[in-house]
């Protein structure tokens, strides 16, 4: 049994549909070994060593990830660059590579719609729309009850499963939380998005110390739980959209072996 690569590339694109990426993005079939079925799909955030090693032991012949594997043009594929081993190992192992990053970003039911729900949201709106009020980056929630800073870090740790620690916080740990934005991935240019939309609250990955800086001159509190941690729903979500369009034509499995880069001692 297998899926033909004109229902998947076509299902995928149904899914979230590549027209809606941004200019800079590179999502898509980033390799294409010209298989024209296929039988294992696995599907992960990244493509890495431990994602792909994962994939040639289970013997996927496709891989779906969030993040592509390159975005500027390739001058060079040299095995001692991790990425050009990436390229080498792909090819090599006759395994296609499909990104779905900013068109899966751009969806309402994606990795910050989980995230939402997880920490306890209510009337959740776009942050961001593009001129036809469609979702472009983002979600905002409110909570009705009395909520601090310090709170929401314990609804994000238990709902990401991460220790409090984990969560680099900008604010007063006492400030008073009513309405929140979320911004899955490196979402810091959001921040003056979500202040004028009346939020208290930005959480979102990769934030950086003049980017803290102006939240604190914005007043407002941002919250930093890590990248991976933002995402990593995304594996779920795909598998979830992945097993009913393949149905019986194909194994859809889930990376497990991918975990957030940075530790805390
Ligand atoms: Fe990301």
């Amino acid at each position: 049994m297998s899926i033909s690569k004109l229902k998947l590339l076509s299902g995928l694109e149904k899914i979230a549909s590549l027209k809606t990426q941004e200019e800079w993005d590179n999502s898509g079939l980033n390799i294409d070994s010209g298989k024209e079925s296929f039988e294992k799909i696995l599907v992960a955030l990244d493509v890495d060593k431990l994602s792909l090693q994962e994939a040639i032991d289970v013997k996927a012949d496709f891989m779906v990830v969030h993040h592509p594997l390159f975005f500027n043009p390739v001058t060079s594929i040299r095995e001692a660059d991790p990425t050009g081993r990436l390229i080498l190992e792909l090819i090599k192992n006759n395994i296609s590579l499909y990104a779905l990053h900013t068109p899966f970003d751009k969806l309402v039911n994606n990795t910050d719609w989980t995230q939402a729900q997880g920490i306890g949201l209510k009337d959740i709106e776009n942050l961001t729309e593009n001129n036809f009020g469609v979702k472009h980056f983002g979600l905002t929630g409110v909570y009705s009850d009395n909520v601090t800073l310090k709170d929401v870090i314990y609804k994000l740790s238990e709902a990401m499963d991460i220790e409090p620690s984990k969560i680099k916080a900008a604010g007063d740990f006492d400030s008073s939380i009513k309405k929140v934005a979320i911004v899955s991935g490196a979402g810091s240019d959001f921040i003056l998005d979500a202040k004028l939309k009346g939020c208290d609250l930005l959480i979102t990955g990769d934030i950086k110390y003049h980017e803290a800086c102006y939240g604190r001159d914005l007043g407002i509190c941002l919250l930093d739980p890590g990248h991976f941690n933002l995402e990593k729903a995304f594996v779920d979500l795909m598998v979830e959209r992945l097993s009913i369009l393949a149905g019986e034509e194909a194994v859809i499995l889930s990376s497990r072996v991918q975990k957030d880069p940075f530790n805390i001692l």
